[in-house]
C-alpha cells in the first residue's frame, strides 16, 4: 500500500475560488501588498462565471441618460422585494460604473454603438436600458481580463482543489458561548441577531482538502482567506449550474465554523433553461434573448405574458416570468418536452449572430435547431441563490479573518436578483474583500507567519507520524471528514426531493414531507459513514477518492437543503423568488424579515442541530429612502395567484 502524501501551502491571503469574486479579490489583495494564493476546484480559467452569459449592469447612462446609481439600486430593492440590505445595495450601484471603466482599462471588449459609446442592453425589470455585454458570453470575457491581470502579477492559481474543511486557530471544539446564545435565538417572534461583539472571536487559520489530479490531501495555511465558493443551486435537479458547481460547498464550510446563513429560502429560477434533450436540461438560454426582442409562447402558440406582467411582458421580474412559465406548463399549455416557446425568428438573423452568438451556436449543438427559424423550448431552471453566509458590509465574517464574496454570501439581491447584478456583485465587493483581506493580514503580522513555519515542521513529522500537517489531534481534525458507499445516489435523491417539493412553488404540506426526506437522508448518510484511515492509502482507490469528494458534496448539499426548506417553512408568505402557494400575497406586516440558520452544538454530525431566528430588515435611508418613496413602492406588490 503507497503511503499517503500530503502538500502543505502558506500565504498571507488564502482565496478560495477562481471565480470573478475570487480573482477580483486576488489582484486587490495583491496590490495592497499580501502574498496570495488561489485555490479553485475547477481548472484555471473555466469557472461557473464562464456561465454568466447576459451582461453586468451599472448605471452609465450611454443609451438613456436618465440613468443613475439611485434608479438602479431602486430596481435592485424592488426586484428583491425590499429584502436585501440597502447600505449593501447603495455601494454594488454607487460603484458599478468605475467597475465597469476598470474592466474596460484592463481590456474588456464590450460591445459598442457605431459612435463608441458602450452598448446597454434591456435585462428584466430595469427602469432603462443598464446591461454592459460582450455578445452573449459576458462572463467569460471578464474572466479573460481577469485572468490577465491575475497572471500578470504572478499570483500563484491551484485549481482542481476541492476544500472540505476550514480550520480555526482556536478549534479546541469549545462552543459553550454560541450554546448560549442558542438559547435566546429560540425565543418566540422576532428575536434579535446575537450581539456578535459577545462572541468569542475565532480566528481562521486554513483550510484542508484534496488535490482531485493528484489524489492526495493537502493543508493551505493563511492570515485572512476569503470564500468566493459560489451558491448552491446543484441542489436542484434542473439547474443552470454544471454537474460538478454550486452544492452550497462555500456556505458548509461557513456554516460549520459557527458563521450563520441568511435568506436561504431565496432561490431564483430563471425562467428560460433548455428543457431538451436530456442531457442539456437546465442549460441557461440567456436572458438577453428576450432583452432583444425574444417573446414567450404556449402551446396555443399565445403571448401568455400579457396574463401576468400585461406591461412589461417578458421583462418583467425574473420570479413573474419563470412562475408564469410554470404555470402555462402545468395548465396543459406547455411543449411536448414539458415547457413553454422562447421565439426570435421575428429577428433579423445579423442580430441574433451579432449578439446571440452563443445561443445560436447552443441550440445549433444541442437541440440541433436554427434558432432564427425555428423556436426554442424552455422552462424555469434553479439560477441563483440569494441566500447565504452573514457578512458584514466589508465581507468579513464572524469569524476573524474569514471573508466571503460572490455568489456565497447575502443580503445584496433581497428575495430576487435583477439581471446582470451578480457579475457586478462580483467585481464591486470582490475588490472590497480583497483589499479588507490584505489589511488584515498586514496587521495580523507575525502571529500566523511563526505558525506556518510551525506547520511546515510538523508537515515532516506527518510523513513520518500520520499527524495532518497541523499537530492536531487526528480525530478532532478529521471530525466531519468520512466518505460513503455511492454517494451520487444520495445526491440524486435530495436533488429531486427539492425539486418536487421545495421548488418554484411551495407549500406547508409538502415542504415538511421534503424536510423529513432531507433529514432521512442526512440520517442514513451520517450513519453509513466511514472514517478515512490516514494510514490506508487512497491514492490506489479511484473508486474510494473520488467517493470523499462527492459525500463532501453531499454533506454540503444536506446543509443547504434543510436550511432552504426550514425558512420557506417559516416564511408564511410570498416574496420574490419564495413563493407559496397556502399564502400567495406578499405579507409586509409579519414578514419584512430575514430569517437566519444557525448551526447549535459541537462537531458535524447528524444529531447537529439548526436553530432559526428572524430579524427585522433595516430601513432604508437617505436619498435611496426618498427615491423609493416616491417613485418604487406603489409596484411593490407584485404576487399573482
Ligand atoms: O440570463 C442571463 O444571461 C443571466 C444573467 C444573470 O443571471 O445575471
Amino acid at each position: 500500500m503507497k503511503k499517503q502524501r500530503q502538500s502543505n501551502y502558506t500565504c498571507d491571503v488564502l482565496i478560495i475560488g477562481g471565480g470573478s469574486a475570487g480573482l477580483r479579490a486576488a489582484i486587490e489583495a495583491h496590490d495592497a501588498g499580501a502574498d496570495v494564493l488561489i485555490i479553485s476546484k475547477s481548472k484555471k480559467g473555466d469557472p461557473h462565471t464562464t456561465l454568466a452569459r447576459g451582461g453586468i449592469n451599472a448605471a452609465l447612462g450611454t443609451m438613456d441618460p436618465e440613468d443613475n446609481w439611485v434608479v438602479h439600486a431602486a430596481d435592485t430593492l424592488r426586484e428583491g422585494e425590499f429584502l436585501a440590505d440597502y447600505e449593501r445595495v447603495e455601494i454594488l450601484c454607487k460603484n458599478a460604473p468605475d467597475a465597469i471603466n476598470e474592466l474596460v482599462t484592463w481590456g474588456a471588449k464590450f460591445h459598442r454603438e457605431k459612435d463608441g459609446r458602450l452598448t446597454q442592453r434591456f435585462f428584466g425589470a430595469h427602469t432603462y436600458r443598464r446591461t454592459v455585454f460582450y455578445e452573449d458570453w459576458t462572463g467569460q470575457e471578464i474572466i479573460r481580463v481577469l485572468m490577465e491581470q491575475v497572471n500578470q502579477r504572478k499570483i500563484k492559481i491551484i485549481d482542481n482543489v476541492y476544500i472540505m474543511k476550514l480550520l480555526l486557530l482556536n478549534s479546541d471544539g469549545d462552543d459553550a458561548n454560541r450554546e448560549r446564545l442558542s438559547s435566546s435565538s429560540k425565543a418566540q417572534g422576532v428575536a434579535q441577531v446575537p450581539n456578535e461583539q459577545e462572541q468569542e472571536q475565532e480566528k481562521i487559520k486554513g483550510a484542508f482538502g484534496v488535490d482531485i489530479e493528484k489524489k492526495e490531501f493537502i493543508t493551505f495555511e493563511c492570515k485572512s482567506l476569503i470564500l468566493a465558493a459560489g451558491g448552491y443551486t446543484r441542489v436542484y435537479e434542473v439547474s443552470s449550474s454544471r454537474i460538478f458547481e454550486n452544492y452550497g460547498e462555500g456556505i458548509a464550510l461557513a456554516y460549520e465554523v459557527g458563521v450563520d446563513l441568511v435568506d436561504m429560502e431565496m432561490v431564483q429560477f430563471h425562467p428560460t433553461g433548455m428543457v431538451w434533450p436530456e442531457q442539456a436540461v437546465g442549460t441557461l438560454a440567456t436572458e438577453a434573448i428576450r432583452g432583444e426582442g425574444g417573446i414567450l409562447l404556449n402551446s396555443q402558440g399565445e403571448r401568455f405574458m400579457k396574463n401576468y406582467d400585461p406591461e412589461r411582458m417578458e421583462l418583467g421580474p425574473r420570479d413573474v416570468v419563470a412562475r408564469a412559465n410554470y404555470n402555462e406548463i402545468i395548465s396543459g399549455r406547455g411543449t411536448e418536452h414539458g415547457g413553454v416557446w422562447l421565439d426570435v425568428t421575428h429577428l433579423r438573423k445579423e442580430v441574433i449572430l451579432e449578439r446571440l452568438t452563443t445561443m445560436y451556436e447552443q441550440f445549433q449543438k444541442l437541440d440541433g435547431i436554427d434558432i432564427s427559424k425555428e423556436k426554442m423550448e424552455v422552462g424555469p431552471t434553479a439560477h441563483y441563490s440569494m441566500g447565504g453566509v452573514v457578512v458584514d458590509i466589508n465581507c468579513q465574517t464572524r469569524v476573524t479573518g474569514l471573508f466571503a464574496v460572490g455568489e456565497v454570501i447575502s443580503q445584496i439581491h433581497g428575495a430576487n436578483r435583477l439581471g446582470g447584478n451578480s457579475l457586478l456583485d462580483t467585481i464591486v465587493f470582490g475588490k472590497i474583500a480583497g483589499g479588507e483581506a490584505a489589511r488584515l493580514a498586514k496587521q495580523t503580522g507575525k502571529g500566523n507567519t511563526k505558525k506556518s513555519k510551525d506547520a511546515s515542521s510538523q508537515l515532516k513529522s506527518k510523513n513520518d507520524t500520520q499527524t495532518n500537517g497541523f499537530g492536531d489531534n487526528d480525530d478532532d481534525f478529521y471530525d466531519g471528514i468520512f466518505v460513503v458507499k455511492e454517494p451520487i445516489k444520495f445526491r440524486n435523491k435530495l436533488q429531486k426531493v427539492m425539486m418536487e417539493y421545495a421548488g418554484i412553488v411551495r407549500e406547508q404540506t409538502r415542504l415538511q414531507n421534503g424536510l423529513e426526506q432531507i433529514l432521512e437522508l442526512k440520517n442514513e448518510l451520517y450513519s453509513n459513514k466511514r472514517h478515512i484511515n490516514l494510514k490506508e492509502s487512497v491514492i490506489d482507490d479511484n473508486n474510494k477518492f473520488e467517493n470523499i469528494v462527492l459525500t463532501s458534496q453531499v454533506k454540503s448539499s444536506l446543509i443547504s437543503c434543510e436550511a432552504i426548506i426550514r425558512s420557506a417553512l417559516i416564511r408564511e408568505e410570498s416574496r420574490g423568488a419564495h413563493y407559496r402557494s397556502d399564502f400567495p400575497k406578499l405579507d409586509d406586516e409579519r414578514w419584512n424579515l430575514n430569517i437566519y440558520c444557525r448551526k447549535e452544538g459541537n462537531g458535524v454530525s447528524a444529531a447537529a442541530e439548526m436553530t432559526l431566528f428572524k430579524h427585522k430588515v433595516k430601513e432604508i435611508k437617505g436619498r435611496l429612502a426618498d427615491f423609493v418613496k416616491s417613485h418604487v413602492k406603489a409596484a411593490h406588490h407584485r404576487t399573482f395567484e
